[in-house]
């Protein structure tokens, strides 16, 4: 609704160029100490790891953790890490994918998704989308279906709505703000 969206912005802290010169952080740290904001946010996903019929949450390194952990109890689901390359310690699927400069590479344990499973990715944000792209493309590659994508915030001005769509495969991406 209007007032959790309202709610969640206002827990997020803008801090301009960070990293880098240019790029608008936006720090979700204020949103994680604020029990009723993050206790908000962690029962919108999980209910809509709900509508989605997940069987399995998918956090993506490193946010994604804080956020889908949390979801993946509220649901009563597992949780599935997706890492940066380098650390996992077991048989893993690897996806590297572009950056503006550069590539990654992200990884996820094969054996956590299988072939029943339905797998809601969450993360922090979407901007370009290389990172949930590379991870829906692990989790195709794992056997698994995709349920849905659900971020706390959608950069719109970087189209990773568009990127994503064809490895969504009619599957949902829901955002909870917009910018
Ligand atoms: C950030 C953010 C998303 C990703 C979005 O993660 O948390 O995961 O970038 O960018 P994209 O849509 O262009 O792929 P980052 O890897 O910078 O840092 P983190 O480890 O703190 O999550
Ligand atoms: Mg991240």
């Amino acid at each position: 609704t209007r007032d959790l969206a309202t709610l969640l912005l206002s827990r997020i802290r803008d801090v301009a160029d960070y990293p880098e010169p240019g790029v608008m952080f936006k720090d979700i740290t204020p949103l994680l100490a604020d029990p009723e904001a993050f206790t908000a946010l962690t029962d919108a996903f999980a209910g809509i790891a709900e509508r989605t019929g997940a069987t399995k949450v998918v956090g993506l390194e490193a946010r994604g953790f804080i956020l889908g952990a949390p979801v993946a109890v509220r649901a009563g689901l597992g949780f599935v890490p997706v890492r940066k390359a380098g650390k996992l310690p077991g048989a893993t699927l690897s996806q590297a994918y572009d950056l503006e400069y550069g590539s990654a590479e992200i990884e996820v344990h094969a054996e956590d998704l299988c072939g029943d499973d339905r797998v809601l990715v969450v993360d922090d944000v979407l901007a370009t989308g290389g990172t949930a792209e590379a991870s829906l493309q692990l989790i195709h590659r794992a056997g698994a279906r995709v349920a849905g994508v659900a971020v706390l915030m959608e950069l719109s001005f970087l189209d990773g709505r568009a990127r994503l769509e064809a490895a969504l495969r009619g599957a949902p991406l829901e955002s909870l703000i917009t910018v």
